[in-house]
């Protein structure tokens, strides 16, 4: 049996590394993967992207099943590409794919549906989006509106930092006569403590997956600007039974029933980023219509169920038929990121000491690829190098003490991946 798994990340790794321990397999094709995949034994790269040739590859070669890492090409659609083709697939649609692709969809679903949320307006006009914020006040958070990766957002602390946010994201009024006119999303700033509850969907049915939490700001003490992501653990312990319990009555729930009831039927996996409140509160901050990366290595690490069974019974429209089972342990990677990052990235810079992996350590790559030989940064994010140990302290530890034999030119990491749980 053969798998095929799109992407090139680090979540992409993780998820083809678990699928390759399926029973009976042949081979996981990953399009296009890095140094990474090109490295395991059961993976092999493919270079193609172009979702026509994806599926034209998908059918020669008799993929049984195909799985969508980011979320670009669910919102160009390939699910339904593959679909109309009659080739097996896990994601999104794209239309249900607007839950992530389109924060105005998600704000109005959200709001048509009663699912906990900031308060919002939606701007296409400059000076009324300035007088919006004049009159809201700061802080307050200005979100373009389309795919930004995590990085279209100004959670501005001042009224200047909304007014330039505002000024940065909308087109002066002149030239503002593109076919589809840029939009802000302007919100309510949110108090608390964010985690990712990440769940696959069947359509009706929900599987949740382990709790975890990310470190989003490229510094330390969750200083400095948003990345896609610097370093994730899981369990996140501020996910506690009534969290996790509130979270899939007032927001997993009713979205996917808020989904099919309008007409686009969500299937793949859902992340709610939660905002928890001190209160217990839970709030949706964003959705995104696939896993998290770096989430995704922790929560891989810590699957002991078989990932092929969980993704066949979603395609089936059987979830409500399988549970997960996770290791105890707790599972903590930390990524090192390349020279400039969240900025343009430098590449090519030569990666060495990169460890063995073992049954509690795994360096899954992102923004890696092999050059003359040798493997060399590619992207922003280079590796996530991901631990399991019995608590949090030792998996931090057993993490960045293997991160001091790699190295490139550049590296840059948080020294302090996992420590909101630590002090807990
Ligand atoms: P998003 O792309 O919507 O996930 O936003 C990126 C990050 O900005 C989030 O992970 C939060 O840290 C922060 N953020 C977004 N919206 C809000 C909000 N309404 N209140 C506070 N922080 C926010
Ligand atoms: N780590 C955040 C994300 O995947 O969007």
């Amino acid at each position: 049996m053969k798998l095929l798994v799109i992407g090139s990340g680090g979540r992409e790794h993780a998820l083809a590394w678990r699928l390759a321990k399926t029973h009976g397999l042949q081979k996981v094709f990953v399009a296009p993967g890095n140094a990474g995949t090109a490295s395991e034994r059961e993976l092999e790269n493919i270079n193609i992207t172009d979702p026509e040739a994806l599926a034209d590859f998908a059918a020669e070669q008799k993929v049984h099943l195909t799985v969508v890492g980011p979320e670009a090409p669910l919102a160009a659609g390939i699910v339904n590409l593959f679909r109309a083709r009659g080739l097996k697939i896990f994601g999104p649609t794209r239309e249900a794919a607007q839950l992530e692709s389109s924060k105005d969809f998600a704000k109005r679903f959200m709001a048509r549906h009663n699912i906990p949320t900031a308060r919002f307006a939606t701007f296409s006009d400059r000076g009324s989006a300035h007088a919006y914020v004049d009159q809201q006040g700061a802080p307050i958070v200005i979100k373009a509106d389309g795919l930004a990766a995590g990085k279209g957002v100004v959670v501005a602390m001042s009224l200047a930092d909304a007014h330039d946010a505002i000024d940065h994201m909308l087109p002066p009024a002149s030239q503002g006569a593109a076919a589809t006119p840029a939009r802000v999303v302007i919100e309510e700033y949110l108090e608390g403590e964010e985690a990712s509850f990440i769940v696959m969907v069947d359509g009706k049915n929900v599987l949740p997956l382990a709790s975890s939490q990310d470190h989003k700001r490229i510094g330390d003490g969750d200083s400095g600007p948003n990345t896609g992501g610097m370093g994730a653990y899981s369990p996140a312990p501020v996910v506690t039974p009534e969290v996790h319990a509130r979270a899939m009555r007032e927001i997993i729930l009713p979205t996917v029933r808020g989904m099919a009831a309008d007409g686009t039927p969500y299937t793949g996996f859902l992340y709610a980023g939660l905002m928890i409140g001190r209160d217990g509160s839970v709030k949706t901050v964003e959705f995104n219509c696939r896993l998290g990366d770096p989430e995704t290595q922790p929560i891989m690490m810590r699957l002991k169920s078989d990932l092929l069974t969980l993704l066949d019974h979603a395609v089936a429209g059987r979830l409500d038929l399988v549970e997960a089972a996770w290791d105890r342990r707790v599972a903590l990677g930390v990524v090192l990121a390349a020279a400039n990052y969240p900025g343009t990235p430098r590449t090519g810079d030569v990666i060495s000491g990169l460890p063995e992996s073992s049954e509690d350590s795994h360096v899954f790559h992102a923004g890696s690829s092999e050059q003359d030989g040798q493997i060399v940064t590619s992207g922003g994010r280079v590796l996530c190098v991901t631990t399991l140990s019995d608590n949090l302290k030792r998996a931090q530890k057993h993490a960045y003490d293997l991160i001091v034999g790699i190295h490139f030119d550049g590296m840059q990491y948080r020294r302090d991946i996992g420590h909101r749980a630590i002090s807990r």
